[in-house]
């Protein structure tokens, strides 16, 4: 087990560079669209900040290449400041000698946010020397970005070798409940997929047949598996590479005795109809494309689903950005939110889907990893976490 805040002792003005995942929702002129991360964040730094810790958080946003205004965490720090009135610093230059003022001038109990840290191409290389600095900077090394737990960068892995460490409690709270689902499962345990690339969600779905009764596929991933099966598919989305992974799952499926349930009915338009007018079809044929999951699919899912005492769900069942193709997504959301199943739901699109069906409250477990929650339910190893010391007990 690995050391947790919790195991930290006198903490009070002791420096504590804690590396969030404030990497938030933004639309184009910086307004936050959905600041789950940082309110599930909050737990950890109101922990630190009540026991005196002058707390730097560090974290990234997007993906820039070098400095660019657009991507500056200055709008997450404005809402930290609602929260910690009279607390919170920014430090416009992430690393360097103003920030090594700016920290030693904090009083204790005081936040300093940092600059996006990806604003540096030494944070995605790992680069030693840029660990060593952003050490320099503190006593003691929290992670809480569960977002990044895959990613070995300079403020996920190199600089949690160079002082002493723990995680947060979101860290904590996610890889409990995720690890628990896919070690001691509540049976029966029913997982959802669905989405665009099957390549990406393979490891976890090979992982899941071990754990899971019965697999619900659908969204774009399941033409692949129609395909394998040879059941014709139209001109739906479809990546030919992932046929073979496809037909390997479902062969192992059945040599484990597994259930996987397709789809047999389809919400689809014509190829060539700039309009895309939706209407539903058993058969796709050779001008068809299927975009959402049809009538009968949704009430075999739902069957499947009201039987559960837990379930999974990653990734939508259908072109749901689009109204006349978020039936399926927006019903199964409803579904799982109404069962009395333990419910646990990962994926970007999979969080979005759900909380415009408004049904959020009702699920369980909504995890703010993106590509880490896939890392996690395939079993994979996860550096920043990994880097991080066992409790002594
Ligand atoms: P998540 O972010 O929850 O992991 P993904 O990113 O894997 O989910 O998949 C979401 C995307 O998959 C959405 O943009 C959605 O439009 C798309 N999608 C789902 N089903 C289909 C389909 N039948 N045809 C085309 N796109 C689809
Ligand atoms: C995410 O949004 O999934 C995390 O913040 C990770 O971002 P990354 O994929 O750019 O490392
Ligand atoms: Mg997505």
């Amino acid at each position: 087990m690995k050391r947790s805040i919790r195991d930290l002792v006198n903490l009070e003005g002791k420096r504590v560079f804690l590396r969030t995942d404030f990497n938030l929702p933004m639309n184009n002129v910086g307004k936050i669209t959905d600041a789950t991360r940082l309110v599930n964040e909050l737990p950890t730094i109101r922990y630190l900040v009540e026991r005196g810790a002058k707390v730097i958080i560090c974290s990234h946003l997007g993906r820039p290449n070098g400095f660019d205004f657009r991507l500056s965490l200055w709008p997450v720090a404005l809402m930290l400041m609602k929260y910690f009135p009279g607390k919170v610093q920014f430090a416009h230059k992430t690393i360097g000698p103003e920030v090594q003022q700016q920290v030693a001038s904090m009083s204790n109990g005081s936040i300093l946010l940092l600059e996006n840290i990806r604003f540096f191409k030494e944070e995605t290389a790992n680069d030693p020397k840029f660990a060593k600095e952003l050490a320099s900077l503190a006593d003691i090394y929290v992670d809480d970005a569960f977002g990044v737990v895959h990613r070995k960068h300079a403020s996920t892995y190199g600089v949690a070798r160079l002082l002493p460490n723990a995680i947060g409690f979101l860290i904590e709270n996610e890889v409990t409940i995720i690890e628990n689902a896919i070690k001691t499962p509540k049976k029966p345990f029913v997982a959802v997929f669905g989405g665009g690339k099957v390549s990406d969600k393979i490891g976890a779905l090979l992982n899941i047949l071990s754990p899971a009764d019965v697999v619900l596929i659908g969204g774009a991933m399941a033409y692949a598996f129609l395909m394998a099966q040879g059941v014709s598919i139209g001109k739906s989305l479809v990546e030919v590479e992932s046929v073979k992974i496809a037909a390997q799952v479902l062969e192992k499926a059945q040599q484990m005795g597994k259930k996987i349930v397709l789809p047999v009915d389809h919400v689809a338009y014509r190829d060539g109809d700039k309009n895309e007018r939706a209407f539903v079809t058993d058969d796709l044929e050779d001008d068809m494309i299927g975009a959402d999951i049809g009538p009968k699919t949704i009430r075999l899912f739902e069957n499947e689903l009201e039987k559960a005492n837990q379930i999974i769900w990653n990734g939508p069942l259908g072109k749901y950005e689009d109204p006349k193709f978020q039936k399926g997504t927006f019903k199964i959301a409803k579904c799982i939110a109404k069962t009395s199943a333990y419910s646990i739901i990962g994926g970007g699109d999979s969080i979005s889907a759900v909380k415009q069906a408004k049904c959020e409250k009702l699920i369980n477990h909504i995890s703010t990893g993106g590509g880490v929650t896939l890392k996690l339910l395939e079993g994979a190893s996860l550096p920043g976490i990994d880097i991080i010391q066992e409790k002594v007990i």
